[in-house]
């Protein structure tokens, strides 16, 4: 590691992971949301969209920049852009507009190690400031990056999301089981799109059954099963599910006991990977336009 990464100070008190086994499902829609109860109970939070399949932070939290993220003076550290009520906001997506402007217009190719030390970069050389949590959008599955990423942040919880259908439930198992294998536990699981309200008669209709619900409950007694409505389009999906988001933050109260005191000291102890400042990683990258 380079000098660098001595520059960096600040702490982070509580990572949290959220998980999908499959892309599509809701999962950075559930992380933004669990961002913003977090937030609702006064503490200071960041969000890492380490999606790189499918990087949705900008169009997910409104009024970010559409322009390049700053460095810091010396270059070697990313500013995060904050939106308007202050979430702190660090995106693959914010990152490669630093990139195309080096390479030309196209799309940011990675390769699987390359993937590695980016995110050991957006990490620890994002300049986070203290936060009281960093909510980490991981990518999807349970496959060689998403078990990279998982195994390689130091999370204290996470949050397992999946939908209710009944050939979802073994892959929500197979996370929830990652996560366990690698010590890390998942105080909360939304089945999002489990339901919805009728707007003529006011009845609830569970259009996939309750089965795969039940079967959840039973395999993971001591998770807390949140179930989140299928939304209207237009009906700004966050903001509608406040209720059912503080009900996932507070379940992440359950691990806190288990937390060291002071949480994590910046730069984070990055398994595996080196994490070289923007400079040399946008220098050295193997990237591929198409
Ligand atoms: N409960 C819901 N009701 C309706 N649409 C939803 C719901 N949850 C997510 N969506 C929509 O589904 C799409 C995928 O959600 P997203 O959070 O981006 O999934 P992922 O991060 O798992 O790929 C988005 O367009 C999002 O607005
Ligand atoms: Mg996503």
């Amino acid at each position: 590691m380079s000098g660098a990464a001595t520059q960096i100070s600040g702490r982070i008190s509580r990572i949290v992971a959220v998980h999908s086994c499959k892309g599509g499902v809701g999962k950075s829609t559930v992380a933004i949301g669990l961002a913003r109860a977090l937030q609702r109970t006064g503490r200071r939070v960041g969000v890492l969209d380490a999606d790189i399949y499918g990087p949705s932070l900008p169009s997910l939290v409104d009024g970010l920049p559409s322009t390049e993220p700053e460095l810091s003076p010396n270059g070697r550290q990313v500013l995060p852009f904050v939106s308007a009520d202050g979430l702190i906001c660090q995106s693959f997506a914010f990152v490669a507009r630093l990139w195309r402007r080096r390479l030309g217009d196209g799309s940011v190719v990675l390769r699987g190690d390359l993937v590695a030390e980016l995110m050991a970069a957006m990490a620890n050389h994002t300049r986070w400031g203290s936060l009281d949590d960093l909510v980490v959008d991981l990518p999807p599955g349970t496959g060689e990056v998403p078990l990279t990423l998982a195994t390689a942040f130091p999370l204290d919880a996470a949050v397992v999301v999946s939908t209710p259908h009944a050939l979802a439930l073994a892959d929500t198992i197979k996370g929830v089981e990652m996560l366990a294998k690698l010590g890390v536990p998942v105080p909360a699981v939304v089945q999002n799109m489990a339901l919805f309200r009728c707007t003529g008669c006011g009845d609830v209709h569970r259009p996939f059954g309750p089965s795969a619900a039940d079967a959840l409950r039973a395999r993971l007694p001591d998770a807390q099963l949140v179930e989140l409505p299928i939304m209207p389009h237009d009906s700004g999906l966050g903001g509608s599910l406040a209720a059912e988001f503080d009900v996932v933050a507070r379940a992440l109260d359950a691990v806190d006991a288990r937390l060291k005191r002071g949480g994590h000291a910046l730069p984070l102890p990055t398994k595996q990977w080196s994490a070289p400042h923007w400079p040399t990683l946008m220098a050295t990258a193997k990237l591929e336009l198409k």
